[in-house]
């Protein structure tokens, strides 16, 4: 036999074990080191869950009026994303009044807006 009737065989063997092994949508995004099975959450996914969920599952406004300000500042598009900001500055000012519905309102509308984009175009992006 000639190597390569022994390497094609292999190869076809190693590229099946790959794709049988490779998990989540593997079309249209690039690789992701964060946010997937096996990895780490992505920067502001982290950040979120710890800034933002857990001051609202505690029904603490002035931690939750602080991370809609800080939100305000992660636009990684301000030129772009206009309504990002006016999300995020309703949200703070919900928080201090005190209302607390009005301001998980502000959670979703942003995410309506944003969050696919974001995942698409700056998912790996650092936040503070
Ligand atoms: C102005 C925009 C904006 C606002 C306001 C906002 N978010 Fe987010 N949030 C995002 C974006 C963009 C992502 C996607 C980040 C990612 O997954 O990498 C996200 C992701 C999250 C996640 C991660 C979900 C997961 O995959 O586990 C949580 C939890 C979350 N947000 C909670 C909140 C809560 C609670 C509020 C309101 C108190 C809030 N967010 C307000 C933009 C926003």
């Amino acid at each position: 036999m000639t190597p390569q009737r022994l390497l094609f065989p292999l190869l076809g063997a190693l590229s099946a074990a790959v794709l049988a092994t490779s998990t989540g949508p593997v079309l249209a995004q690039p690789p992701s080191d964060c946010g997937v099975p096996g990895k780490p959450p992505c920067p502001l996914q982290h950040w979120m869950r710890v800034n933002a969920a857990a001051p609202l599952a505690k029904r603490e406004l002035e931690g939750l009026a602080r991370a809609f300000s800080a939100i305000e500042q992660q636009n990684p598009n301000p030129k772009g994303w206009g309504n990002w900001g006016r999300i995020a500055r309703d949200g703070e000012k919900a928080a201090r009044e005190g209302s607390l519905s009005a301001a998980r309102q502000q959670c979703g509308r942003c995410h309506r807006a944003y969050r696919r984009a974001y995942l698409l175009q700056y998912r790996a992006r650092d936040v503070e």
